[in-house]
């Protein structure tokens, strides 16, 4: 489902040149529950970018779902993001002055869906993940863990191919954050959605069914468990 064919990033930013990826290959199987790990600065952000179609490598290939991102215009990069891919960040990302109905709603909004169709799906999965009852309230009213539910209710309400999450437990305590991945790893069996995710903390790689260690910008090592 995801192919990575030697993969290069080299930033430059005025006289001063970062190779953040180095080549990197990997293949990715849809359903698959992956961890990436590694040192800060190791490349795990720049890798996610990647493969989220959120920025372009420098050099070599990268195919989701049978399409080579590389050779999608900007446009159709964006269309693609929409349709196909959910996002789960550090810092949780939602929109403040909407609640947590309407920064569910909002993606489905995105993609032309109105009327019963977007509530019925938004409240489906609001509920899925636990959060019942609180789809009025804004961000601020929200725990840390239930804002960061709402960010995986909002990733998945589109059913999408892969979802990417950059350090998703980094900003909650490690109960919580032990939630936060049991859930995830109830909707990624439950709906087989690919879920690939980057992470420092020792128990997020403890519940990854397949760990990828990144090393200044090369994979060192690539186990299942
Ligand atoms: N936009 C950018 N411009 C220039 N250099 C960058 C940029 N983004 C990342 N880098 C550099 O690329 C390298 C890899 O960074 P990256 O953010 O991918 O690491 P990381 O593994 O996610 O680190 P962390 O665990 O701290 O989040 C680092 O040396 C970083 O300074
Ligand atoms: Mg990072």
């Amino acid at each position: 489902m995801i192919k990575i064919e030697k993969v290069t990033k080299t930033y430059i930013t005025g006289d001063q040149k970062v190779e953040a990826l180095r080549g990197v290959d990997l293949f990715i199987d849809k359903g698959e529950f992956l961890s990436i790990a590694g040192p800060s600065g190791s490349g795990k952000t720049t890798l996610l970018n990647l493969i989220g179609c959120l920025d372009k490598s420098t050099s070599g290939d990268i195919f989701i779902s049978g399409e080579n991102v590389g050779e999608k215009s900007k446009n159709e990069l964006a269309l693609f993001r929409r349709q196909k891919l959910g996002f789960v960040f550090q810092t949780f990302n939602l929109i403040p002055v909407l609640t947590a109905f309407e920064n569910v709603s909002f993606t489905l909004a995105l993609l032309s869906m109105n009327g019963s169709e977007l509530k019925d799906r938004t409240m489906k999965i609001l509920k899925e993940v636990g959060l019942e009852g609180m789809e009025h309230r804004f961000p601020r009213e929200l725990s840390g863990g239930q804002q960061q539910r709402v960010a995986i209710a909002r990733a998945l309400v589109k059913d999408p191919d892969l979802v990417l999450a950059d350090e998703p437990t980094a900003n909650l305590d490690s109960v919580t954050g032990e939630e936060i991945l049991k859930l995830m790893e109830n909707l990624n069996r439950k709906h087989q959605t690919t879920f690939v995710f980057s992470t420092h903390d020792k128990m997020v790689m403890d519940h990854a069914k397949r760990l990828v260690l990144l090393h200044d910008g090369l994979v060192t090592k690539d186990e299942r468990r």
